[in-house]
Order: structure tokens, then sequence, then C-alpha cells
């Protein structure tokens, strides 16, 4: 048994958590296919009949809205011999039949429909032969969330704080819902699934192209880098479990001057649409509208372990091995509002987000690098310890410099506890109370661990 305590430290941690195949597998069992995963938004499959497919980990998932209007997930597997009923990303049925045998099934799962019945036995019993279901689903501000786990917290135990944000982001609507109705963008990528995370740290040297065109438009008056720095008053968030933020919109509120990267992705035009904008939004939120909006618009959150709002994006990470991710990003379009604001989200999206944008391209190029850099492993560990003395405060956030590495402290906890632990930790944990225990200076008996399973 992989003692991971031994690869995830204080202050540092193995690379083999991103490499090593077995620990990924492992991944899969403890993380994925037990806790909460972020599934679907339910305005991808409005009507009735609507469905889509979907991944939690690497079990392929139907999301369907049956006959009732209610939404089911089930696992994409004919109850005959196992073929995958649905081949479609998305679409509009009355019936899923499989393609093998004919075994047909309604959209709230039951089996209807058996070929040639007359040759099973007197035992064969269609009612109990219904697609799997997902045991649990649960879905805030329409963002639907499954557990392949009988029990264990709830979702309202698991998202704790980072509940607040969903909601948040909805309420860029004046009527406080968003549509993933504008598209799919996806990437996929030579790295691990844990490179997404949320990093303050890295924007001022990855992203140096977008500053340079930043530089370009604002011209000298431009504080380069500056909402980056150990000197701003940004700041990194964990919001326990795993969930983590970063807050880009502190100098603006210091006056240091130059937008957030958020705040300029999703400015509001200035022109009629944009004052019928405000106007709806005074009409919904009441004269609190400016800062309903920058909250909405401000949102940078990761919602572990899949799930990203960024902006106007949703960002969902999907594993395919230890060196291998799918990213799926989604334009949110606000419901209720003029076309115009939803064109400059799309816009704005394909500036940043989008995988031929100023953005996305520099990150995915990254971790690329930094999964090939992790295969030279003579040593193997990676230094996480900026920031590594900030305390809780008063109200229980752990809330460090934007450069700091709390956001990744806070997931590799989370993580450390996942993989560590028989069932699910009951109850939420407090965000800064995961520390991983302290290491010693030398490197864990990874032949002991490859002995106990763990490939490398
Ligand atoms: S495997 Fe689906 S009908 Fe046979
Ligand atoms: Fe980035």
């Amino acid at each position: 048994m992989t003692d991971y305590a031994d690869l995830v430290q204080a202050d540092r941690v193995h690379s083999a958590i991103f490499t090593d195949e077995g620990i990924y597998q492992a991944e899969l069992a403890n993380i994925f296919h037990r806790y909460w995963v972020y599934v679907a938004h339910e305005s991808e499959i409005p009507e009735t009949g609507d469905y889509c497919t979907k991944w939690i980990g690497d079990k392929q998932v139907i999301v369907s809205r049956g006959a009732d209007g209610e939404i089911g997930v089930f696992l994409n597997r004919c109850r005959h011999r196992g073929a995958a009923v649905c081949m479609e990303e998305y679409g509009n049925a009355s019936f899923f039949r499989c393609p093998y045998h004919g075994w047909t099934y309604n959209t709230a799962g039951d089996l209807v429909g058996v070929p040639y019945p007359s040759r099973y036995g007197p035992e064969f019993n269609r009612a109990t032969l219904g697609l799997a279901r997902v045991p649990r689903v649960g879905s805030v501000a329409g963002f639907l969330f499954a557990s392949l786990a009988d029990d264990g917290p709830s979702l309202d135990e698991h998202l704790g704080q980072a509940a607040a944000y969903l909601t948040d982001f909805v309420r860029a609507s004046p009527r406080g819902s968003v549509s993933l109705s504008a598209g799919t963008s996806k990437s996929v990528f030579w790295g691990n699934w844990k490179f997404v995370g949320m990093d303050g740290y890295h924007t001022n040297f990855t992203h140096k192209t977008v500053l340079d065109l930043r530089q370009r438009k604002a011209g000298p008056g431009f504080q380069r880098g500056a909402g980056n720095s150990d000197r701003s008053p940004n700041e990194s968030w964990d919001l326990g479990n795993g969930h983590c933020r970063l807050d880009l919109t502190r100098r603006d509120k210091v006056g240091i001057g130059v937008a957030s990267n958020v705040a300029i992705a999703a400015g509001i035009p200035d022109n009629e649409a944009g004052r019928e904008y405000f106007r709806l939004m005074t009409e919904a939120y009441g004269e609190d509208v400016p800062e309903t909006i920058r909250r909405s618009r401000d949102v940078h959150i990761h919602i572990w372990p899949n799930l990203q709002l960024i902006g106007s994006q949703v960002r969902v990470v999907r594993p395919l091995a230890a060196g291998r991710t799918e990213v799926l990003c989604y334009p949110a379009m606000l419901d209720g509002v003029p076309d115009e604001i939803n064109t400059e989200r799309i816009r704005s999206f394909e500036w940043f987000g989008g995988v031929a944008s100023f953005g996305t391209p520099d990150d995915v190029e990254i971790f690329e690098r930094n999964q090939l850099g992790l295969r030279a492993d003579r040593i193997p560990w990676l230094v996480l310890g900026r920031g590594l003395d900030v305390q809780p405060r008063a109200d229980g956030a752990l809330v460090g410099n934007v450069t700091d590495e709390v956001p990744q402290r806070a997931q590799l906890g989370t993580w450390l506890r996942a993989m560590s632990s028989g069932p699910v930790p009951a109850g939420p944990v407090p965000a800064g109370s995961g520390e991983p225990r302290a290491g010693g200076d030398t490197a864990p008996d990874l032949a002991a661990a490859q002995a106990n399973g763990v490939s490398r």
C-alpha cells in the first residue's frame, strides 16, 4: 500500500503523483469514482427528452431529462452484455436503443423493450434490468454534480463555502441563470489533470503575450504585472475540501488602477445594450447592482476536483491518463440579457479562454513542458512552499498573497485525504486544516511503493 503522505508533504510533493499510472488509477477509484464531481449544467438539456453524454472519471454517463422533466444520470452501459447505448454528445430522444441486440431503454433508464423475449426463462425480469443509475445527484445554480458512492457527505457539505460562488456566477444574469449554449472549446494535452489548478504566480511569465498586448493597448499608464506580484493586494484562498479561489479584484479597490484580468475580459460595453443590461440588473437585484455585477464577473474558483469558473467561462477537467488530460471550456451565456452582452462574453472568451486564444494555448504549452520536465526525476521533489506561514483568519478562511501556493496546498491536502482514507471523510473539512504532514529530507522509498503495486 502506497503511503501517500510520503509523497505529499507540507511544502513539497513528489513528482510521481503526476506521472505514475498506478497512482492515476488509484485517483480514479478514490476521488473521481467516489467524491462529488461536476457532470453537466442543467441548461445543456433544457427540454424533455434532451440528453448529453458526460464523464465521471473514466465512466461515461448519460445525463437525461425524462418525460417528467426530472434529470437522471445513468451509466452508459447496456444491462445485457454491456455495450454503450448512446454515442452522441447531445440529442433529444424518447428511447435509447442498444445497437448490439436491440434492448431499449426509456429516458428514465427503464428497460422497456427486449427483442424476441420468449427465449428468456420465467426468472427474466425487465424491471430489474434498467440502466444503472448514479446513486447521488445534486445541483446548485444549475451546476449538476454526481457521486458514484451510495453514501458520504452531502453535496452541500462537499461544496461548503464554494457554493456561494456558484450562485454569484449566475447572478450576472438578471434571471439568475446561465446557459451553456454557445458551444464547447476542447483541448487535450500531454500532462496531468492536477496541473489545471488555480495559480496566481504564473501569470506574469506564462502569459507574457497577454501582458504585451495589454500594454500596447493601454499605453504607458499600464502597470505591468502589478496584480500578480508579491506586493499585490490580490489574494489566493483555501475554501476547504480542496476548493480554492483567486481574488484578482483587490488592487482595483485600493486604486492601483488597472482592472483585473477578469474585469477586462468581461467588461460591460458602454453602449445602449450595456445600459439596458444595467437597468435589467437593477430591476432584478435592487440598487447594489455594481457590486452584484462585480461579484458575478470576478468569480475565479476551482471546485475540486474537476470544475472551474473563471469570469464568463465554465471549465471542466477530464483526466484521461497520468499524463493526458482533456479540458472542456464553455462560455456561459446570461439568460434574459440583450444579445450584445452575450456576444461580448463570447468575444472575451475567444480572447483568453478558447483553444486559439491568447491565454489557453500558453497554459497548455506549460502543462506539457511541466509533464516533460517531471520525467527527469533524479531529484523528484516539487517545491510548494510559497506563503507556508499564512494562518487561518478568525472566520476560518486561509487567505494568502495571490502568488502564494495556498491553492496548490489546498487541493493536494484534500487529494492526500481522499487517497489515504477509507470512507469519504464525513462532514466539511475546514480550510487549511488538512495540512499534509511535514516530511523529512529523504525521498520516500519508491521501490517499496512499487513492490506494493505502484508502477513507475
Ligand atoms: S449488449 Fe445491449 S442488447 Fe446486447
Ligand atoms: Fe494561465
